[in-house]
C-alpha cells in the first residue's frame, strides 16, 4: 500500500519530504493519507457543508478550532478561564502571592479591546508611566501593531479609527498587552524565541517540543527611550519586520539557535538559572495547551505544529507572547533551511505510527526512534498509566511538571 499525500502549500519543504518517504502527490479529490493545508483548506474540509467524511487512514496538520489558542483574543480569554478555574478548585498551581498568580502569571497583563476597555483603563491609572502594545487580533508578522504610553495616545487613536466608543463601526478587536521592557539584551538587542510544539493529541494531552528552536533578533539596539516608541525596528522581533532593516544579515542572519543562546546564558548567568529558564518554559508550554484543552475539538484525525513566541526578561523570566498555527517554514539562510527540513521528516516520523501507514485508532505513542529531536513534554495517557519504564525511556521531563500533583 502507497502512501498518498496532497499539499495547498507552495512550499518545497512539505513536498520534498513527504517524496523522500516514498509518498505520493494527490490532489485534494484524490484518496490522499496525509494533508498538509493552510488553515483555510482545512477549516472548509471541516464545515459542515463539505460533507467529507475522513477515514481512520487519512490526518490533517490541524485541528479545526485551532483558533482557540492561535488567535492572540482567544488565548488570553482562555487562559484567564484556566486560572481561575484552578483557583476555584483550589489547586495549588494557582497559588497567588501580592495578588499575583506565583506560577501561572506567564502571559503579560492583557485585555480585548474594545470590550475590556473599561478594565485596561483601571489597570492603566494603577501605574501610567508603563508602556502598553497594541495588537489586531487576526493578524500576524508583526502588521498592525504600535506602542503607547499614554491613555490619551489610546483615546486619539480610537478617535482617529472610531474604534472603542463605536464597537459597531470598529473593524477589529486589538489585545492591549503590557509592553516587556526589560527584555534580555544580546550585544544590546531584543530577540524572542521561536520554539516548536507538536500536538498530537489534546485529550489526553500528547505533545513534544522540538530540540532547535532559534532566536530572531532586531536590528537595531534596544533603547526604551519615547523617542524610539515608533520605531518597530527597535521593538518588534519579527522576521518580516526585521528584514526591511538593513543590517539584516549581520547576526547569523538575525538567528541564533535555542543551544547557542543556552551556552551563552550558562556562561553568562550561570548553569543553574539558566536551567530554570528552560524549566519554565516547558511549564509555560505545557499549562497553555491545558489552558485550551476543554475547548479545543480534539479530532484523532488532527495533529498540529505550534510556533510559539517567548520572551525572556532580563531577569530571565520567560514570557508567551503568541502562539501560531502556522508557523513560517521559509528559511532565510542555510542553516534554516536545514532546520526546517528536520523539522518536517521529525513531525512525520511522529504522527506516522511504525507501520509507516497512518492510522487514526494507533495509540500516537511514538517509538524513541521516532521522536528523533522531539522531546515528550507531556503525554498524559502515559501519566495516567504511570508505567515508570516508559517515563524512562521518554526522559522524564513530564513528571517533574507534574510534581505538584
Ligand atoms: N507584550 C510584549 N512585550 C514586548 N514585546 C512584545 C510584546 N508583544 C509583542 N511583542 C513584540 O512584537 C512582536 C509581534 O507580536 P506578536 O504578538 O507575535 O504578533 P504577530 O502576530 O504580529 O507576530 C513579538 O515577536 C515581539 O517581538
Ligand atoms: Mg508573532
Amino acid at each position: 500500500m502507497k502512501v498518498t499525500f496532497c499539499t495547498d502549500l507552495d512550499k518545497s519543504v512539505v513536498v520534498t519530504n513527504c517524496e523522500k518517504r516514498g509518498w505520493v502527490q494527490v490532489g485534494p479529490e484524490d484518496d490522499w493519507n496525509i494533508y498538509w493545508a493552510g488553515t483555510l483548506t482545512c477549516k472548509s474540509l471541516f464545515s459542515v457543508d463539505s460533507g467529507y467524511r475522513m477515514s481512520d487512514a487519512q490526518i490533517i496538520n490541524h485541528f479545526p478550532n485551532h483558533y482557540e489558542i492561535s488567535r492572540k483574543d482567544l488565548l488570553v480569554k482562555n487562559i484567564k478561564r484556566y486560572r481561575r478555574e484552578l483557583e476555584k478548585e483550589g489547586n495549588v498551581i494557582a497559588e497567588k502571592g501580592d495578588s499575583k498568580y506565583l506560577h501561572l502569571d506567564f502571559i503579560p497583563v492583557t485585555f480585548v479591546l474594545p470590550a475590556d476597555y473599561n478594565m485596561f483603563v483601571e489597570e492603566y491609572r494603577k501605574s501610567p508611566q508603563s508602556t502598553w502594545i497594541m495588537k489586531p487580533c487576526g493578524r500576524s508578522q508583526g502588521s498592525g501593531i504600535f506602542l503607547i504610553n499614554k491613555l490619551s495616545k489610546l483615546k486619539k487613536w480610537s478617535r482617529d479609527t472610531k474604534h472603542i466608543f463605536q464597537p459597531q463601526l470598529a473593524k477589529e478587536s486589538y489585545v492591549i498587552s503590557r509592553y516587556i521592557d526589560n527584555p534580555l539584551l544580546i550585544g544590546g538587542k531584543k530577540f524572542d524565541m521561536r520554539l516548536y510544539v507538536l500536538v498530537t493529541s489534546f485529550r489526553p494531552l500528547k505533545a513534544y517540543q522540538f530540540k532547535h528552536g532559534f532566536c530572531r533578533f532586531c536590528t537595531v539596539k534596544y533603547d526604551s527611550s519615547v523617542a524610539e516608541l515608533d520605531n518597530m525596528y527597535v521593538h518588534l522581533t519579527n522576521v518580516s519586520v526585521q528584514k526591511h532593516g538593513g543590517e539584516y544579515n549581520s547576526i547569523h542572519g538575525g538567528k541564533l539557535s535555542v543551544q547557542n543562546l543556552r551556552l551563552h546564558l550558562e556562561s553568562t548567568r550561570g548553569k543553574e538559572v539558566t536551567e530554570k529558564l528552560f524549566d519554565q518554559i516547558s511549564w509555560l508550554i505545557i499549562h497553555s495547551l491545558k489552558a485550551v484543552q476543554p475547548v479545543i475539538a480534539s479530532d484523532r484525525h488532527c495533529f498540529e505544529c505550534y510556533g510559539y513566541d517567548i520572551i525572556i526578561d532580563n531577569k530571565l523570566k520567560p514570557w508567551l507572547i503568541e502562539v501560531n498555527a502556522s508557523p513560517s517554514l521559509t528559511s532565510t539562510t542555510a542553516n534554516d533551511r536545514i532546520l526546517k527540513y528536520k523539522l518536517l521528516d521529525n513531525i512525520f516520523s511522529i504522527i506516522v505510527p511504525p507501520s509507516g501507514f497512518p492510522d487514526t485508532r494507533w495509540n500516537k505513542i511514538p517509538t524513541k526512534e521516532a521522536m528523533k529531536d522531539f522531546e515528550l513534554l507531556i503525554d498524559e495517557e502515559i501519566i495516567q498509566n504511570e508505567d515508570p519504564e516508559t517515563s524512562e525511556k521518554y526522559g522524564a521531563k513530564y513528571s517533574s511538571m507534574y510534581r505538584w500533583r
